[in-house]
């Protein structure tokens, strides 16, 4: 095996089942020290129990590798602290974060409650900025960290009934870009994975012959990669059944108007304000 973490300390948030559970299995299978978090509740994030998490850890076992189990939420800042001070007790140190942990309360906006809104940003968002802010003293204190946030096509692009959802997978990609400019002068590097894979969140939304080909072990090898010593930092990659590419902000040239600042100016340049068959990454 080229890439192994021998070594190294993983705490994986959401592991008990669909894209935690792979990315906690292969970084185990490479020799990583995981920590399987999982709160283990239903879908929309209600309920809870360790039994997920216990279970993914047996499999690790199994299979030879080392893994413990905590069953914290990660929008519960005690359960956090705690996620950290027992993976620092069991293993010494903290490597690779893969913030996956995730719920779903899909409404259109205009029916959507505030607080089903709330909720989802307290998961992905909230929950990836308690965790990374608590193994950041660490990792800058060892000079290595690798994180991974995990964003969506629906906070890239939108989605129908995913307001909240998608203000908080685009609040993800936020964080990373001004933590990759804190984190370089500490070997910290930080990315973000927008998955498409058939776990319980998706079985309902794709069809069946779809999800065949979408399994999630198809998008941890990249997920992988973005947490080994070489990994890139301040990258967002697509994966999807066995597909890589990267997105990024694009932004153009633009158009000077500083002589004649006026509404009616940016009015009649539009056409070339908004070009964007030039525009390039920053
Ligand atoms: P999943 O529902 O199988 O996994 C999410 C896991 O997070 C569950 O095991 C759940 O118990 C756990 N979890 C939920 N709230 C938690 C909390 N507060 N604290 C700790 N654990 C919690 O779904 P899937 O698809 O594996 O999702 C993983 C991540 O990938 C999520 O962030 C999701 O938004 C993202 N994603 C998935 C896509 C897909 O096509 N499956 C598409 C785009 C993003």
């Amino acid at each position: 095996m080229g890439i192994d973490f021998k070594g190294k300390v993983a705490i994986v948030t959401g592991a008990g089942g669909g894209l935690g559970r792979t990315h906690a299995l292969e970084l185990a299978k490479r020799g990583a020290k995981v920590v399987v978090n999982d709160l283990g509740g239903a879908m929309d994030g209600t309920g809870g129990s360790s039994k997920a998490a216990d279970a993914v850890v047996a499999e690790i076992k199994a299979a030879g590798g080392e893994a413990i189990s905590n069953g914290s939420s990660v929008s519960d800042r005690k359960g956090v602290a705690n996620l950290v001070k027992q993976t620092m007790d069991a293993f010494g140190r903290i490597d690779i974060l893969i913030n996956n942990a995730g719920i779903l309360r899909d409404k259109s906006f205009k029916k959507m409650e505030l607080d089903d809104f709330q909720v989802v940003v307290d998961v992905h968002l909230m929950g990836s900025a308690f965790c990374t802010k608590a193994v950041w003293p660490i990792m800058s204190e060892q000079n290595y960290g690798r994180i991974v946030m995990t964003t969506s096509p629906s906070g890239l692009y939108g989605n129908f009934g995913q307001a909240n959802y998608g203000a908080a997978k685009l609040g993800v990609v936020g964080l990373m870009n001004t933590l990759k400019i804190e984190g370089t002068k500490n070997n910290i590097r930080i990315n973000a994975i927008a998955p498409v894979a058939a776990t319980r969140m998706t079985e309902n939304l794709l069809p069946k012959e779809a999800l065949e080909k979408l399994g999630p072990e198809l998008v941890t090898p990249g997920v992988v990669y973005l947490c080994s010593e070489d990994a890139p930092s301040g990258t967002i990659l697509q994966a999807m059944g066995g597909r890589f590419s990267v997105a990024a902000v694009m932004e153009n040239q633009g158009v000077d108007l500083s002589q004649a600042c006026t509404v009616e100016n940016v009015a009649e340049n539009w056409g070339a304000i908004s070009d964007l068959s030039k525009a390039k990454p920053r």
